[in-house]
């Protein structure tokens, strides 16, 4: 049960005189239970087109995307994305952003604005119900896309770069806050980053993918996030020497492969 990618190839085809593009090759991955599985790999390896595929934005050339058993045929409520820009309905307020999903499923207003007041307060927006979204700041209005994304209970969570335009500071306290999330809620999770020590922070498994064609080039089973939930303070842990250890040898591994990309 779970998501089973199951050696699935994605070609684009060719567009405006350019040849074809190979963007992924028979990828296996599978994300079961409370899996939280991190992509890394240089620009252009194919991570995105990977999420499109899990989230049925996008067909396989070849092989097979299956949720609990079942082929996926496109986007259903069991899948959300969160996405690098949150994409918020602009002229709506906090609540009715959250609760969007929830009106297009037909969910009568008071069921849902009460599914959606109980997201908002568990990522911290409680006094911002009735606010506008542009009068939020980037990291509130990442935080009503993840609301938003939750409010349907979907069973897989994808995210690409969802953290990638927050400061510093603000990612770190994003990070732990959807830790806290999955934890809480069990879901599977789908997370891209460009960020070696926020991937090994957030993963219970990491893939590597490298370019051209977009592979799974390495694996590795994390114990960092699982530290965390038990109580070590994320800074310790992002100190300690085994996480170090592990994010150079990564960081290795990224850049020897973009140098044979180059
Ligand atoms: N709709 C499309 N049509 C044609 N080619 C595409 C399309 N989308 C992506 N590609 C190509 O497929 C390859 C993989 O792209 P993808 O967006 O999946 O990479 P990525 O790993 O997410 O990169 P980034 O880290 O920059 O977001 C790239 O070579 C890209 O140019
Ligand atoms: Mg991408």
């Amino acid at each position: 049960m779970g998501l089973n990618i199951r050696q699935a190839s994605v070609i684009y085809p060719s567009a405006d005189g350019r040849p074809p593009v190979e963007a992924l090759r028979k990828i296996d991955l599978e994300i079961v239970n409370d899996d939280f599985v991190v992509a890394l790999g240089a620009s252009g390896c194919g991570k995105s087109t990977l999420l499109s595929l899990i989230a049925g934005f996008l067909s396989p050339s070849s092989g097979e995307i299956l949720l609990d058993g079942s082929q996926v045929q496109g986007p259903g409520a069991d899948r959300a994305v969160v996405f690098q820009k949150h994409a918020l309905l602009p002229w709506l307020n906090v609540i009715d952003n959250v609760a969007f999903g929830l009106k297009l499923q037909g969910v009568d207003e008071a069921r849902r604005y009460e599914i959606a007041r109980g997201f908002i307060k568990l990522l911290g927006l409680g006094d911002f119900e009735t606010s506008r979204v542009y009068s939020l700041s980037g990291g509130m209005q990442q935080r009503v896309g993840i609301a938003r994304a939750l409010t349907c209970d979907p069973k897989v969570l994808l995210m690409d770069e969802p953290l990638g335009a927050l400061d510093a500071l603000t990612r770190e306290k994003a990070q732990e806050l959807i830790l806290n999330i999955w934890s809480s809620t069990h879901k599977s999770v789908f997370f891209i980053t460009h960020s070696v020590e926020e991937a090994l922070f957030m993963g219970t498994k990491l893939i590597v993918m490298s370019p051209r064609p977009g592979r799974i080039a390495h694996r590795f089973d994390l114990p960092f996030s699982r530290q965390f939930l038990g109580g070590t303070p994320a800074r310790e842990v992002k100190a300690s020497r085994e996480f170090i250890a592990l994010r150079e040898e990564v960081l290795k591994i990224i850049f020897s492969d973009e140098e044979a990309a180059a």
